[in-house]
């Protein structure tokens, strides 16, 4: 029997475009486009299966090898470290990690800051590096109210065309890193089906070539 190659495609609009460079990659599965509630589809002949994951668990199913390659956010493997390879930049999904506060905000560094935030770890390693005392409030969404409320002095969130900045009267102060989507692989997935992969990558780094 053919190996099958187990990969983790982001739900979503993102996971629909990475769809399309693997197939144009040569590593098609048709019935991925039926427009049904199922989440996994597989092409024996191609040797590949497909699951729709949330997002931000791609990397949960890549590290413990429920999935040997998947796409995930660069915003998530500085938050999460998981233990991975990353094989490629997609330079698609791009946008930046970024402080924002609201107009005509004014840093007082004599003050703890106050930093709403999903991204814990990434918003602790770029303050510790500025030597700089925050206290952290993980919030799991709608970030950009909690300094509309006074909840915090300002954010560290994704920030992709700015609009949602826009219509809440906030603005970016700092870019901490610029994030765009990344290929990863399973280590020991990477290691057994290593040519299957290889290949993929030659395919979609084709695609990407001259874009970056
Ligand atoms: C992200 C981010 C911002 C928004 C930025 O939210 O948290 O709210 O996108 O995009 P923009 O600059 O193009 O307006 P997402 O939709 O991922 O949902 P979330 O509220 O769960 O974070």
């Amino acid at each position: 029997m053919k190996t099958m190659l187990n990969i983790a495609l982001p739900k979503g609009r993102l996971g629909e475009k990475v769809y399309g460079m693997f197939e144009k990659a040569g590593f098609e599965c048709p019935s991925i486009k039926e427009n049904n509630r199922k989440l996994i589809f597989e092409n024996p002949q191609k040797g590949v299966r497909y699951f729709w994951v949330k997002p931000s668990d791609v990397a949960i199913y890549v590290e413990h090898g429920a999935a040997d390659i998947g796409i995930a956010g660069k915003d998530i493997l500085l938050e999460y470290s998981p233990d991975v390879y990353e094989l490629l930049d997609l330079d698609i999904g791009k946008c930046r990690m970024a402080v924002a506060a609201k107009h005509g905000f004014r840093d007082s560094t004599q003050k703890t800051l106050r930093v709403a935030t999903k991204f814990t770890n990434i918003t602790k390693d770029y303050y510790a590096k500025q030597g700089r005392d925050i206290d952290i409030i993980h919030l799991n969404g709608s970030i950009e109210l909690a300094p509309i409320l006074g909840l915090s002095d300002v954010i560290v969130d994704i920030v992709e065309t700015g609009t949602t900045l826009k219509e809440n009267n906030l603005e970016v102060i700092e870019t901490i890193v610029p994030i765009s989507a990344r290929l990863i692989a399973n280590k020991s997935g990477f290691k057994f089906k290593n040519d299957k992969i290889e290949e993929l990558v030659c395919e979609l780094s084709k695609q990407t070539e001259g874009k970056q």
